[in-house]
């Protein structure tokens, strides 16, 4: 049998992400009972660390779930969704189809928007469908913030002036599982009613805890909601005790770990952490646009200013395997990066930057990635790593300026 030496793999998948040790030793805490004073009190640090994370205003609830990203997808359905009415999942890639693939499996039709791969919804699209929406089937849109699998991050702002430009009352519920912690949030700038996340990736946790952050409005909505609905519920999350506030037994170890994330994430400062993100993703993005020289390896993501923070996926021309890039990465130079999935599966590999990475988890990323496409003669421009290297040394307000207006001018 192989064993494996634990911490030798570097993980740059885009979720589950590395768990710093910090959060690591904390999850290790011995459990209390659960009348005990501290469980409430951890509980209160996680609601205000998530609204505060989110920007969300103090009358917005938070309701944590022992679950998934999944889970709380299924809970904003059930909750906003009403019997006989429809929900806005504009395409954005393989997030949006799975979560109106379950929207379908809860009998609640889900209308799509156009995509166009490797771009970013377009807002017009959005407000097309609600502006033909004069007896208002539809509930709410749904939009997934970054999507995991292509590394596009929509325009929350855009959508949301889109939204009110046609009048439509729906409500605006935002995936932020992939770019939260990661890329710049707010409910309140966005105009958001509803933020769901998962704990496996910018929280820089294992998978297993979710939340939803809800606004008075959509709270109401949901109360007036008959869909039949038990353990997602929002309501029956709102008794005072913490058993009740979880559906059942209060998951304490998530919760020390989800109060030290909080806190590494508030010590580092929120701004700096979307700054080393977007420093970091520079360097990725430097030497994948050095390996696309010779056509074998390209961005998904063709619009440079939507590309992910979070992750990103690199398209592979069918001459490359990318199942074996992924394999011999992994094996042979210990990074463990991500495939394509959904209709990119064996056509693309990922690599994720988010949560606990500093330049030295980026650079040794590159490099095996690198060595990857070395030892398999994957076609490719020179100096990857040099380029990935110079980029750290830019200003990041630099960098941005003027790469995005670059790239604009060569690939649109
Ligand atoms: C953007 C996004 N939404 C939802 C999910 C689903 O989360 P989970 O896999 O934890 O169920 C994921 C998972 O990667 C994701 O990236």
């Amino acid at each position: 049998m192989k064993t494996r030496i634990p911490g030798m793999i570097l993980v740059n998948s885009p979720g589950p992400t590395p768990i710093p040790s910090a959060v690591l030793s904390a999850m290790h805490e011995q459990s209390l009972d659960l009348a005990d004073p501290e469980v409430d009190a951890a509980i209160a640090r996680c609601e205000s660390g998530l609204l505060s994370l989110t920007s969300a205003p103090p009358d917005f609830r938070v309701y944590l779930f022992i679950s998934n990203g999944h889970g709380v997808w299924e809970s904003a359905l059930v909750n906003l969704i009403k019997p006989g009415q429809q929900v806005l999942i504009p395409s954005t890639g393989p997030f949006s189809d799975w979560w109106a693939e379950m929207a379908v499996t809860n009998e609640i039709p889900a209308v799509r928007t156009q995509w166009k791969p490797g771009f970013p919804i377009d807002p017009q699209n959005v407000a097309d469908v609600l502006r033909n929406d004069p007896s208002r089937k539809i509930d709410a849109v749904f939009v997934v913030h970054t999507d995991t699998a292509t590394g596009v991050t929509n325009d929350l702002k855009a959508i949301r002036e889109a939204i009110n430009s046609t009048g439509h009352p729906a409500l605006l519920v935002i995936d932020v599982v992939a770019s939260l912690a990661a890329t710049p949030f707010s409910i309140l700038e966005c105009g958001v009613d509803v933020a769901l996340g998962s704990s496996q990736k910018g929280l820089m946790m294992p998978a297993g805890l979710s939340f939803i952050v809800v606004s008075p409005r959509a709270r109401e909505f949901s109360l007036g909601n008959q869909r039949p609905r038990y353990y997602w519920d929002w309501q029956r999350r709102e008794g005072p005790q913490n058993y009740q506030k979880f559906c059942g037994t209060t998951p304490l170890q998530f919760l020390w770990g989800l109060q030290t994330s909080l806190n590494l994430l508030k010590a580092e400062g929120l701004e700096k952490v979307y700054q080393r993100h977007r420093r970091l993703t520079s360097a990725v993005h430097a030497a994948v646009e050095q390996w696309r020289q010779e056509g074998y390896l390209e961005f998904f993501c063709k619009d440079p200013l939507a590309r992910s923070v979070s992750v990103t996926t690199v398209s592979t021309a069918p001459e490359v395997n990318a199942h074996e890039i992924r394999k011999i990465a992994r094996e042979r130079f210990q990074v463990g990066i991500a495939g394509g999935i959904g209709n990119m599966f064996g056509k693309a590999f990922r690599i994720g930057h988010l949560g606990d990475h500093n330049e030295a988890s980026i650079l040794a990323c590159l490099v095996g990635v690198e060595s990857t496409l070395a030892a398999l003669e994957v076609p490719r421009g020179r100096d990857a790593i040099a380029a990935a290297i110079a980029s750290l040394q830019t200003p990041v307000s630099q960098i941005y300026k003027t790469k995005s207006k670059q790239a604009l001018t060569k690939e649109n």
